[in-house]
């Protein structure tokens, strides 16, 4: 008894901070990244501008600001205390998030077309984009049905997709970091191998929490009823 609510209590520690660091690195990218694309001014952008797309600086613009949004929301949407003494709160921003990511992907689908990143590049995006909406499909149909566990269950899958958007800035920072060793190493190189690792690594890692954290912790509640 005494073993079983110590480790309750560090999972339960683990998890807060877990929980902490997703929230903390969520704000810093989202304050980050987003705000150039709010002044409205093609010379702000931290992406190079394709040169024959006009509509390429606007397709940032309405992509960054609702992704931006979800990034935010994410976290508040996986704290139980809040989901059970707010049901209304966690729907509204259920929503919102939602719009935020159909938003974010369409507008997605238009960046990745007119990118100057290169194609292996935009092949990743796209499959990005696609995994995203079709997990929040999955999570609101799941919802729908009252089929609570599967809900949590996709959003665990769709949010990690969102955050491929911080994993994505930290891989960058530490290639570019690589590439003043290794000289080889062009940007390009850099950013189609960081925009490829942030997507497998955060599916990789949603699978892990998803078996940690539900099925685990199931097959453990029903060892300790059936005890
Ligand atoms: C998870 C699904 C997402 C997809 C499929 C996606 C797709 C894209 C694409 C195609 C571009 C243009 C990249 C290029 O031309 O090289 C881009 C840029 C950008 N995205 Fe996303 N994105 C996603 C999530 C997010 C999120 C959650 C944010 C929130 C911060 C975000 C913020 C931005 C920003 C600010 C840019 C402009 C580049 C920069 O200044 O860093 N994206 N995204």
């Amino acid at each position: 008894m005494g073993v079983c609510m110590t480790t309750a209590s560090t999972m339960g520690r683990r998890r807060r901070t877990l929980w902490g660091l997703m929230a903390v690195s969520a704000i810093g990218i989202a304050a980050f990244a987003v705000p150039p694309y709010l002044s409205g001014d093609p010379a702000n952008s931290n992406l190079a501008i394709n040169p024959d797309a006009t509509l390429h600086f606007l397709s940032l613009v309405v992509h960054a600001v609702p992704s931006g949004l979800a990034l935010l929301i994410g976290p508040l949407q996986f704290l139980t205390p809040l989901r059970d003494r707010h049901p209304r709160l966690h729907r509204i921003a259920g929503r919102v998030y939602m719009v935020s990511v159909v938003c974010g992907s369409l507008a997605a689908l238009f960046a990745a077309t007119f990118s100057v990143s290169g194609f292996p590049a935009q092949v990743a995006f796209y499959v990005l984009t696609a995994a995203w909406l079709y997990s929040l499909v999955q999570a609101y149909r799941c919802i729908r049905r009252g089929e609570v566990r599967l809900h949590r269950i996709w959003m665990i899958r769709n949010y990690a997709l969102t955050f491929a958007a911080v994993t994505l800035r930290v891989y960058l920072v530490i290639g570019m970091v690589l590439s003043k060793q290794y000289t080889w190493l062009t940007f390009e190189d850099v950013y189609t191998a960081s925009v490829w690792a942030s997507i497998l690594i955060n599916v990789i890692v949603a699978e892990y929490v998803i078996v940690q954290g539900i099925v685990a912790s199931t097959a453990r509640r029903r060892r300790r009823e059936s005890a």
